[in-house]
């Protein structure tokens, strides 16, 4: 079984991008698999709700791919939620549209894994602070993947950044192809 990916991209400096580069740069041109540059396509953040719902129900897999800022993403990925997931359309008692879809998180942190963890500097894991996220895809009914992290990005060389373009590219083949829907194994 196949499935239509659709990678939300979020990163307001993209020139100055290396590992979201890599990462984007991995998947693009794959079939099935469509990137999505939020800031690119909404410069003035003017988010054109009815094409966005309309590429949701085009495929079945949705990737939010960021760096990660202050803990969580950059501002257009929030306005992207305010807006598109509408009551009774994505939650609510008639919103079932996005019901039974995989959300994916991607995120890149500066940080070393070593310093997300309890007794690390920032006290909590990434998947921790991605809870919004989750219980955003709870909310509308989505079914929520381990997410994907790369971290310690500021001390990443070349190899490190095509070992996770590799592994990304690897994951997004697997949720194309019809890994488990309730997989949460990376
Ligand atoms: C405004 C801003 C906030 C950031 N906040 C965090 C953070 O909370 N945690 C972290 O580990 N890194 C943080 N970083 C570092 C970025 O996550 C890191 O530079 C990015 O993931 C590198 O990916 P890129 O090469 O695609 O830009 C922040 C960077 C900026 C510019």
């Amino acid at each position: 079984m196949t499935r239509k990916v659709l990678v939300l991209f979020a990163h307001p400096a993209y020139r100055r991008s290396r590992i979201n580069r890599a990462l984007i740069d991995a998947v693009s041109g794959l079939e099935d698999v469509t990137i999505h540059d939020l800031y690119e396509t909404y410069p003035d953040f003017a988010i054109d709700t009815d094409h966005e719902q309309a590429l949701l129900l085009e495929h079945q897999v949705v990737v939010a791919q960021h760096p990660l800022f202050w803990y969580s993403c950059p501002a257009i990925l929030k306005e992207w939620q305010d807006l598109v997931l509408e009551h009774g359309w994505a939650y609510g008692r008639h919103g079932r549209q996005l019901e039974g879809k995989l959300w994916l998180q991607s995120v890149t942190a500066g940080g070393r894994d070593t310093a997300y963890r309890e007794d690390g500097f920032n006290k909590w894991t990434v998947e921790e602070l991605l809870r919004p996220f989750e219980a955003t895809a709870n909310l509308c009914h989505m079914v929520w993947q381990k997410p994907f992290v790369v971290h310690a990005t500021h001390v990443a060389g070349d190899a490190e950044a095509a070992a996770a373009a590799a592994a990304y590219r690897a994951r997004i083949l697997a949720l194309r192809d019809g890994s488990p829907v309730r997989a949460v194994a990376s």
